[in-house]
C-alpha cells in the first residue's frame, strides 16, 4: 500500500518533468534555432504548455497524492531520498498553488511588455519611459510576496524563489562584510601602479586592450570546444550552439546545453563565458540521471549554480596553473597577438582590476560591488522604502561611493540589467552568493586536494570535476544550500575563503604589501 501511493505519486510527477523538458527544449530552441516570424505562435505554445504544467501541477489529483505521501512522510514511512523528493516537491507545490491564476497571467503580460518597453528606454536612454513599468512590476513583486508569505520583509518571499530558505537579514550581514572588505581592497589596487606600469617580464607594456586582435570565428569555436572537452564537457551528453545570451539549459542530465557568443576582435568574450556555462553544464551533466522525474536530479538553487560556473571561469579558468597548460597552445593558435605576450605577462592582463559601470564587463574583484548595490537597491523598492522615481540618483549615489565613478547614463546605470524588467528581483544576489560559495567550495577542494592545481598545469581536471561530482552533483536536492555547504566545507557560507582568495591572488599581481 504503502509503496503503491509513493509510486504512483512519483508517475505523476515524472509526468510533470516530462512536460518540462518540452518546455526546456522550446525555450533552448527559441534562443538558438527559431526564424523570427515564429515568436509569435512560439508565445502561444510556450503559454499553453506553461498553463498545463500548472493545471497538472496544482491539480486535485496531484494534491491528494501529494497529501498521502506526506502523511507516509510524517509517520516516518519513507526513507531519506523519498523523503526529500515529498519535502522538496511539497515546498514548491504550496508556493504555486498561493499564487492565484488571474495574478500568474498579469505578471506574465506586465513582464513580456515592460520587456519591449525597457529595450527601448534602455536603447534611448528614457529612463521615465521604464518608470511606470518598474512601478508596476514593483507592485506585483509585493502582491507576490503577500499570497507566499514571509516572516520578516516581503523580500523574503521573492529570494525564496532562488534561493531556498535564504532570508534578506543574512544576506545583509554577509554582503556588508563584503562591501566593508571591498571598497578598501579596491582603492588599495587603484593605487597601486597598474600592471600596464608595473615592471613586465617582457619589459614592455602591457593593458588588457593587448589581449585583443582579430579571430577567425571557425578557429574560436574550435578553441572554445577544445577547452570545453579538457575540462569535462561530454560532448555526447550535450552541444554547444549560439545564441545572443549566454546560457546552460538541460531537458535530463544526459542531454545538456549552452551557448556562447562571439567577437572577432576579444577571444575572451566568447571563451570566458564558454568556461563559465561549461561550469554550469558540469553541474548537470552530474546530477544522477537515475532519479531523473524528482528533485533528487535538479540543481539545488541559483546560487549553488553559479558556485559551479564561477569556481570553473575564475578560480580555474584565470589562475596561472590553468594558463600554463593552456597558453603554449593557444600562442601557436593565435600566434597574433599571443606569440610576442609572456606568459605571466598575459595572466596579469587577463586579471586586471578595472571598475567598471557595466556589471557584465566587471572583474572578481569589482563584480560583487555591483550585485551589493542592487541587492540593496532592490530591497528597499520591495520594502517600500525607496520610490522607484528617486532609484537612479541612489544608483548613481552609490556607484561613486563603491567605484568612484558616476554613469552619464542611466543606461550605463540603472537600465543596464534585464532582470527587473523581467520580474526578477531576488534573483541579483545569487550570483554573489555563488562566488562566495565558489570559494568556499574551492578551499575544500584543495584541502582534500592539496595537488590540485600542479594537476590543472598538467591539463587534468578529472580529480577536481569527481570531487564536484561527489560533493555536490550527485545529492541533487537532497540537501539545502546551507547544509551542503556545512556538510562540505565543515562551516556556513562566509565571505572569508573569497577575501583569502582575493587578498592572495591579487596581492601577487598588483604586488600589493599591507
Ligand atoms: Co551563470
Amino acid at each position: 500500500m504503502l509503496q503503491v501511493k509513493y509510486r504512483e505519486f512519483t508517475t505523476l510527477l515524472f509526468e510533470l518533468y516530462q512536460l518540462k523538458s518540452v518546455f526546456a527544449l522550446l525555450d533552448w530552441d527559441t534562443q538558438v534555432n527559431m526564424p523570427e516570424k515564429g515568436s509569435q505562435r512560439r508565445g502561444e505554445t510556450v503559454a499553453y504548455l506553461a498553463g498545463l504544467l500548472h493545471h497538472k501541477f496544482v491539480s486535485r489529483e496531484f494534491e491528494n497524492l501529494l497529501k498521502s505521501v506526506r502523511k507516509l512522510n510524517q509517520e516516518g514511512k519513507l526513507d531519506e531520498k523519498q523523503s526529500a523528493v515529498v519535502r522538496e516537491v511539497y515546498r514548491e507545490f504550496t508556493r504555486e498553488k498561493k499564487l492565484p491564476e488571474n495574478f500568474v497571467r498579469e505578471l506574465a503580460q506586465v513582464t513580456s511588455q515592460a520587456h519591449q518597453v525597457w529595450t527601448r528606454a534602455r536603447k534611448e536612454n528614457k529612463f521615465h519611459s521604464f518608470l511606470p513599468y518598474l512601478e508596476r512590476i514593483i507592485d506585483l513583486k509585493r502582491r507576490e510576496a503577500e499570497y507566499v508569505g514571509y516572516r520578516q520583509s516581503p523580500y523574503d518571499a521573492l529570494l525564496d524563489t532562488y534561493e531556498p530558505g535564504a532570508k534578506a537579514t543574512e544576506i545583509d550581514i554577509i554582503f556588508t562584510d563584503l562591501k566593508e572588505f571591498l571598497v578598501p581592497f579596491l582603492k588599495k589596487i587603484q593605487k597601486t601602479k597598474s600592471p600596464s606600469k608595473t615592471r613586465l617580464a617582457s619589459g614592455g607594456k602591457i593593458q588588457i586592450k593587448s589581449l585583443k586582435g582579430n579571430f577567425l570565428l571557425e578557429k574560436q569555436k574550435e578553441w572554445g570546444r577544445m577547452v570545453a572537452r579538457a575540462l569535462g564537457f561530454d560532448f555526447t551528453a550535450g552541444r554547444i550552439d549560439q545564441a545572443v545570451h549566454p546560457f546552460a539549459t538541460n531537458f535530463h542530465p544526459e542531454d545538456v546545453r549552452i551557448t556562447t557568443r562571439f567577437n572577432l576582435h576579444d577571444l575572451f568574450y566568447s571563451l570566458m563565458s564558454t568556461i563559465h556555462e561549461v561550469g554550469h553544464a558540469l553541474y548537470e551533466q552530474g546530477l544522477p540521471a537515475e532519479n531523473f522525474g524528482t528533485p533528487l536530479a535538479e540543481s539545488i538553487s541559483l546560487g549553488i549554480h553559479e558556485s559551479q560556473s564561477r569556481v570553473w571561469e575564475n578560480q580555474v579558468g584565470r589562475s596561472l596553473p590553468f594558463w600554463k597548460y593552456f597558453y603554449p597552445a593557444l600562442q601557436r593558435k593565435f600566434p597574433k597577438p599571443f606569440g610576442k605576450i609572456k606568459l605571466e605577462d598575459f595572466y596579469r592582463a587577463l586579471n586586471s582590476v578595472r571598475p567598471s559601470l557595466i556589471r557584465t564587463e566587471s572583474d572578481e574583484v569589482t563584480y560583487n560591488l555591483h550585485i551589493v548595490l542592487r541587492f540593496e537597491l532592490e530591497k528597499e523598492l520591495i520594502e517600500g522604502k525607496l520610490d522607484a522615481r528617486d532609484a537612479p540618483e541612489v544608483w548613481n549615489q552609490k556607484m561613486k561611493e563603491y567605484f568612484g565613478l558616476v554613469p552619464k547614463t542611466d543606461r550605463e546605470g540603472i537600465l543596464q540589467d534585464v532582470h527587473w524588467s523581467a520580474g526578477l528581483f531576488g534573483y541579483f544576489p545569487t550570483y554573489a552568493l555563488g562566488n562566495l560559495y565558489s570559494a568556499q567550495f574551492y578551499a575544500a577542494a584543495k584541502h582534500s586536494n592539496p595537488g590540485l592545481e600542479s594537476q590543472f598545469a598538467r591539463g587534468k581536471f578529472a580529480k577536481f570535476r569527481a570531487w564536484l561530482k561527489t560533493n555536490i552533483h550527485i545529492h541533487g536536492r537532497f540537501y539545502s544550500a546551507s547544509q551542503l555547504c556545512k556538510k562540505i566545507t565543515g562551516k556556513p557560507l562566509n565571505t572569508k575563503y573569497f577575501t583569502d582568495y582575493l587578498t592572495l591572488k591579487y596581492s601577487q599581481i598588483y604586488k600589493l604589501s599591507d
